[in-house]
């Protein structure tokens, strides 16, 4: 078992990682407590019973799977059968799922009367090492990818990587580009490994380093002000692909595009073609070059002129750098 604990006062929680660990639920999660999991209707069954089968009574409300059921549509209905199970501000959430289920439900328990507790079960590799850890809840409107959301830290990060053997590799892969921006931006020997080693030897060690990069930044900047940016590298140009393609790329794969677009005529822009093509994610697109900029002059991280890229020249340091807005067109 690996712990990591994210000190942030009286927001403050730990990230267990243990293999197996949904099959001993109960010595994490109080049991008494009034439990209401949110999860999508793709997620196996099992590991849903499983976790339930330790939590007597525990309400289990079920979302579409997909990034469409990030919305407020949704999380309106998730409100109301919150009310109509008369769910008290006791209660505990439980988001059990991926990056979608994650964000959703956060942001439920963020709003549902004013605020209720809530904890990450996530099940996917891009939740387990990016989205479950850090707080930053909510959905999206038709025109701007996580246009509504808040900061709402969960009471605990309970991480399965056993959960990861039904996955399927495209959404392994999709998890990966997350990996690589974490080797590129913080950690040179990540990177390496990415390309020279299978990971899947010991999954458990990459899901916690990146865990801990994550943790490390985070916790110099919860509200996304300053350094917590550079987690964002890829993701201005990788954003406006995913909303483009109406979510027919994963987020990973148009971070993948995102992070070779601001790569090109770095040392490394070589290597980091190779390891993206290791694992199969996209290096190029053909979409329109406008529709793409007209995305990104609504990107939260932009003001009117100006815009902070992430930029990285050596492998291991991402660093914020402020450009006029439209200095992006030339990486499209
Ligand atoms: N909050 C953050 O800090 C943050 C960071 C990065 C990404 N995100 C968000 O995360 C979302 C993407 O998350 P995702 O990539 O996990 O996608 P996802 O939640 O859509 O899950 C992908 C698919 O895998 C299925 N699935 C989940 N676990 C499974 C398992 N163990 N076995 C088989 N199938 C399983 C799901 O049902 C779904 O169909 C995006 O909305 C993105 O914006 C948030």
């Amino acid at each position: 078992m690996r712990k990591i604990h994210v000190p942030l006062q009286e927001n403050s929680y730990d990230v267990i990682i243990e293999p197996g660990l949904i099959n001993h639920i109960d010595d994490y999660i109080d049991k008494s407590r009034e439990i209401v999991i949110i999860s999508d209707d793709n997620i196996p069954k099992t590991y849903i019973n499983t976790i339930k089968s330790f939590l007597s009574n525990c309400l289990c409300l079920y979302v579409p799977h997909g990034e469409k059921s990030k919305s407020m549509e949704m999380a309106n209905s998730l409100v109301n059968s919150l009310i109509h199970n008369n769910i008290t501000r006791g209660c505990l959430i439980v988001a059990l799922g991926g990056g979608v289920v994650g964000d959703l439900a956060g942001f439920v328990a963020s709003i549902y009367m004013r605020g209720v507790d809530y904890i990450q079960i996530p099940t996917t590799l891009l939740s387990q090492i990016d989205s479950s850890v850090g707080g930053k809840v909510g959905v999206n409107t038709e025109t701007m990818k996580n246009a509504i959301g808040s900061f709402k830290q969960p009471k605990l990060v309970l991480i399965d990587s056993t959960t990861l053997q039904t996955l399927d590799e495209r959404q392994i892969n999709n998890g990966i580009a997350e990996m690589i921006k974490y080797g590129l931006i913080a950690s040179k020997t990540l990177f390496e490994d990415l390309y020279s080693l299978n990971i899947f030897d010991d999954i458990d060690k990459y899901i916690y380093q990146c865990v801990q990069i994550k943790k490390d930044i985070v916790v110099q900047d919860v509200f996304d002000n300053g350094i917590r940016q550079i987690l964002n590298y890829g993701h201005t140009i990788g954003h406006a692909i995913e909303q483009y393609s109406k979510y027919e790329l994963l987020h990973g794969e148009a971070i993948s595009i995102g992070m070779m677009s601001m790569s090109i005529g770095t040392i490394f822009e070589k290597e980091i073609k190779k390891v993206l093509t290791k694992y199969n994610l996209p290096t190029s697109h053909d979409y329109d070059k406008e529709a793409l900029y007209r995305y990104i002059t609504t990107d939260k991280k932009a003001n009117k002129n100006n815009l902070n890229i992430i930029m990285v020249d050596k492998v291991g340091k991402g660093y914020i750098k402020p450009i006029i807005i439209s200095q992006i067109k030339e990486r499209l």
